[in-house]
């Protein structure tokens, strides 16, 4: 049974009074918050068997080893990839999808190929397609989202032609909460010829991932935000791409010889992984996943579905609140405006209320743009959210609504 309030108990921060008062942490999609297991884990690998992993052949280092290559196999089963192998570990999302555009993309793409993308990437699935077309004289599309942010196909399949080389799309947008039919997109890319990436963020946190079943060439995700370390992250690809690719920098571990005057590479996933490891942090992210997969992705799917309709219903009773995306798909994450209120004043009063949520363009400043804003407030939903932070956010909106429209 899936008891948010015995859960909440397993996360330190969110039972640590602010001022003698609970805190409504309403910003996973930010980041999420770590469970005890994840941070002991880490503790535990630090105090028993720490040492650099793939290095020394003595105890602690071949343990560490041991474990590092187990989380590996541990997000292996988390998104259902055929092969370990098609496990890099980067240092997040971002790294993941700039390692893509820096081989793959510098490789494969050229003047006249297209590198098509939705209108509600974030940053870190435009800004490196942007740059890469710079420098290869391919083209960068943008396609289409509904004024409610929707996906719409008729849109997609337009952009989508034969000189499209890279379908680059959210699986979730982190300030709209669309989720995309990655399935749907990936049939029509590998028809027309092109390769999918998938930027899964926000979908990982929320959603069962099956890369096999998405059909998708390249997936992106970070440990940060499914309850795990900062500082790491994950690249799958299909390992018959990834031998293909050149590495992305060179150094240590990712080398098969060298000698002063050439070098051969090692096999994927090494080729990717120059230098020193975050090995500490891998093995929490894998914690982090453990505990989900413990929980249950059903179960959490289930609950956050149940409080996206608690919260989407309580919002649109604070009076001059606007909720910005409301795609009929969509998950627990909501960007709003009250009234004409700045979102950086309305962030204030929440604070004070011991609400935290995040204002600004999300890192998605063409997307906030394109819904006619410069700033959104947005709250986002955890696995250990509840309809107690929803109704703390509702009571202090409600507070600023009014003060804001008496003063
Ligand atoms: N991508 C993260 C967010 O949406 C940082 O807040």
């Amino acid at each position: 049974m899936f008891d948010v309030y015995q859960i909440r108990k397993d996360f330190p921060l969110l039972n640590r009074p602010l001022n003698g008062r609970p805190v409504a942490f309403l910003d996973t999609a930010a980041s999420a918050q770590k469970p005890q297991c994840v941070l002991d884990k880490m503790m535990q690998i630090y105090q028993t068997c720490y040492a650099n992993a793939h290095r020394g052949s003595y105890w602690f280092a071949e343990q560490i080893t041991e474990e590092f290559e187990a989380a590996r196999q541990t997000v292996r089963a988390f998104i259902n990839a055929r092969e370990t192998r098609e496990i890099i570990w980067t240092r997040n999302a971002t790294e993941s999808i700039n390692l893509v555009a820096a081989t793959w993309g510098m490789q494969n793409l050229r003047a006249g190929d297209e590198v098509l993308i939705s209108e509600a990437e974030h940053h870190a699935n435009l800004v490196p397609w942007q740059q890469i077309c710079a420098k290869t004289g391919a083209t960068l599309r943008v396609f289409a989202i509904a004024d409610d942010g929707s996906y719409i196909e008729d849109e997609f399949l337009r952009a989508l032609n034969s000189s499209t080389k890279l379908v680059a799309v959210t699986a979730m947008s982190n300030v709209l909460g669309t989720i995309f039919p990655i399935k749907e997109i990936a049939v029509a890319a590998h028809r027309a010829g092109a390769k999918i990436l998938v930027d899964a963020c926000q979908f990982a946190v929320h959603h069962k991932i099956d890369v096999q079943d998405m059909d998708c060439d390249f997936l992106a995700f970070s440990g940060h935000k499914t309850y795990g370390p900062t500082g790491i992250g994950v690249l799958y690809g299909k390992a018959e791409i990834l031998s293909t690719m050149p590495p992305y920098q060179f150094g240590g571990d990712m080398i098969e010889h060298v000698t002063y005057q050439h070098t051969t590479f090692a096999e994927i996933p090494a080729r990717f992984e120059a230098g020193t490891s975050a090995s500490v942090q891998a093995i929490g992210m894998a914690e982090g996943l453990k505990y989900m997969q413990h929980l249950g992705l059903e179960n959490i799917m289930q609950h956050e579905r149940e409080l996206t309709a608690y919260t989407t219903a309580r919002l649109n009773e604070v009076p001059n609140l606007k909720i910005i995306g409301t795609a009929p798909n969509k998950g627990g994450v909501f960007s709003f405006i009250v009234n004409s209120i700045h979102p950086q004043d309305l962030a204030f009063v929440l604070n004070k209320e011991n609400v935290a949520v995040r204002t600004g363009h999300h890192c998605a400043e063409p997307l906030v743009n394109r819904m006619g804003y410069t700033s959104l407030a947005r709250a986002s939903l955890g696995l250990y959210s509840t309809k107690e932070d929803i109704d703390a956010l509702i009571n202090a909106l409600l507070k600023a609504e009014k003060f804001f429209r008496e003063n």
